[in-house]
This record gives C-alpha cells, sequence and structure tokens, in this order.
C-alpha cells in the first residue's frame, strides 16, 4: 500500500504550527525511516496519516484512499490494514497475552468475537500461529504485563500480524528497551515487514539503528522535509544541521550500541 501526502500542513488547535507543506510519496513495500530532532513533527504526521489528526492543509492518501475524507465504516476498513507500534506497547496490561493477539481482529471481526466469547476456531489457530511466529507461543496465557518490554513489544508485532495489516506505522518501537532487546525487535519487526512485503513508516531516534534497518532516510525539521537519501548517505554536516548540534562518527555505524537521541 502506498502513502501520498501531498502539500499537508498541521497547526492545532492552541495555534502550535507543527507540519509545514509536507510532501512525501512512499511506494508500496518501501522501508522509510522518519528522523528528525524533538518536537520536529514525526508523531504528529503518523498521526495525520493514521487518520487520528484532521489536515490543516493538504491530503493524505492510502492505497490511493484519502484518510482525512472517508469516514465511519470505510475510515475504519481503511485503518484495519495499518498496524501501528507505538513506545508504549499499547496492550491491555491485564488480559491475557493470547486475547491482545485475538484484538488483532478487532477491526476486521468485531468486539464480540474478538474479545475470546465466540471467536472461531479459526481466528484460535491464527493467534497460535502469530505468537509462535514472534517466539511466544509459550507465553499464550501469561498476563502480558507480566512479561519483559521487549516480549510486550513482539505482543504488539503478533497482534499484527494477527490484524493482517498492509502498512505499518511505528513510533520509536524500541525507545524504552536495552539495545539489545531493542535490535532484536528490530530485526523481527523487519524480518515480518519483509515476508508480507510490507510498507513501513518508522520513526526512530538512534541513527545507527536508522542506517541499518531504513531503505530510505527522510528528515524532518520544524515540521518540513529536509532530507530524503538512502541509508548511509546522510552526511555528518546534513545531520548536524537536521539535530542542531554535532554527530559523532560512532552514532552512525551499524552494529554499535548506545549511540542514542532519545529524550
Ligand atoms: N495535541 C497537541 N496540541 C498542541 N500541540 C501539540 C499537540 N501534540 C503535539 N504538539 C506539539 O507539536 C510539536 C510536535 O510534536 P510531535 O509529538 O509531533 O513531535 P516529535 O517529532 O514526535 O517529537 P519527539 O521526538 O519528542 O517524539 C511539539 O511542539 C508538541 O509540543
Ligand atoms: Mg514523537
Amino acid at each position: 500500500m502506498d502513502v501520498v501526502i501531498n502539500g499537508v500542513g498541521k497547526t492545532y488547535p492552541d495555534g502550535t504550527e507543527v507540519l509545514r507543506n509536507v510532501d512525501l510519496t512512499i511506494g508500496s513495500g518501501e522501508g522509510v525511516v522518519l528522523l528528525g530532532a524533538n518536537g520536529c513533527g514525526k508523531s504528529t504526521l503518523l498521526r495525520c496519516m493514521l487518520g487520528l489528526e484532521t489536515l490543516s492543509q493538504g491530503t493524505i492518501s492510502l492505497g490511493g484512499q484519502s484518510v482525512s475524507q472517508l469516514k465511519g465504516r470505510q475510515l475504519r476498513q481503511l485503518r484495519s490494514q495499518i498496524g501501528s507500534v507505538f513506545q508504549q506497547f499499547n496492550l491491555v496490561g491485564n488480559l491475557s497475552v493470547f486475547q491482545n493477539v485475538l484484538f488483532g481482529r478487532l477491526g476486521n471481526d468485531g468486539l464480540l468475537r474478538s474479545l475470546n466469547l465466540t471467536c472461531s476456531q479459526e481466528n484460535r489457530e491464527r493467534a497460535m500461529y502469530c505468537l509462535d511466529r514472534v517466539g511466544l507461543a509459550q507465553f499464550a496465557a501469561k498476563r502480558t504485563d507480566s512479561l519483559s518490554g521487549g516480549q510486550q513489544q513482539r505482543v504488539a508485532i503478533a497482534r499484527m500480524l494477527m490484524q493482517d495489516v498492509r502498512i505499518v506505522f511505528a513510533d520509536e518501537p524500541v525507545a524504552s528497551l536495552d539495545p539489545k532487546a531493542g535490535r532484536e525487535v528490530m530485526d523481527l519487526l523487519f524480518e515480518v515487514v519483509h515476508e508480507h512485503k510490507l510498507t513501513v513508516v518508522c520513526v526512530l531516534h538512534q541513527l545507527e539503528l536508522a542506517n541499518e534497518y531504513a531503505q530510505r532516510l527522510v528528515g524532518l525539521k520544524a515540521g518540513r522535509v529536509v532530507l530524503d537519501l538512502p541509508p548511509n548517505k546522510a552526511s555528518k554536516a546534513e545531520l548536524a544541521a537536521l539535530y542542531d548540534r554535532e554527530i559523532d562518527s560512532a552514532e552512525l555505524l551499524n552494529g554499535t550500541e548506545g549511540a542514542c537521541y532519545a529524550n
């Protein structure tokens, strides 16, 4: 599913102008990492793509369907094809891992089925398959909040698999994980993305991870796209301008741990 962002501006009701004339076309199956300093508008742009914010200017379409113009059932149908992975997992902590994965069918099957009350055998088998794919089948019956952060993010990925999405928006998916767990989650996320030929837009603060996983780096500064390059092609000077600070070479190297732009 492709993404076409055309002349998008976003000003919040309190007058904060966040996005300014953003034009960006992302091809179906393309893997984009979104970079930029705190407050430059990355999360806002993702929220706009998800249809969670009204646009002040411009249009956004996913797979040829305008997110900003769809309503009701059609918008829900489009959203059911979008997977989101957030820093804070967005799982229901006091339910089992299995039930959280079944929630992936919520947009497709409705609440009652997803709540496991009238859940079909097919969905139950599929949920177990998704959990197995992320290496967590043995945790199916556990309470979700008893899992580690890295495991919970794997549950979020299993839920996305269950949802059968065509596009993934990930907002700092590894920001609250240690470097090793973070890398495992990134590996899994991008394996799943490649297996299913999904489009992905992922916000990251770690440049070395961005270079490693992206096919394309897009940099936002003060709500504008100021950088659009293949990984490892952004110069230190360009990145320094993006973040308004000096960039250490070690931060750009694949496989290094600890280099981090987190808040
Ligand atoms: N609901 C809102 N109402 C008003 N201003 C908002 C709202 N949400 C975000 N902002 C402001 O919009 C700007 C961009 O926020 P956004 O969360 O998109 O940045 P970001 O690039 O994701 O930053 P970070 O790297 O810290 O996550 C910030 O100045 C923020 O304070
Ligand atoms: Mg953000």
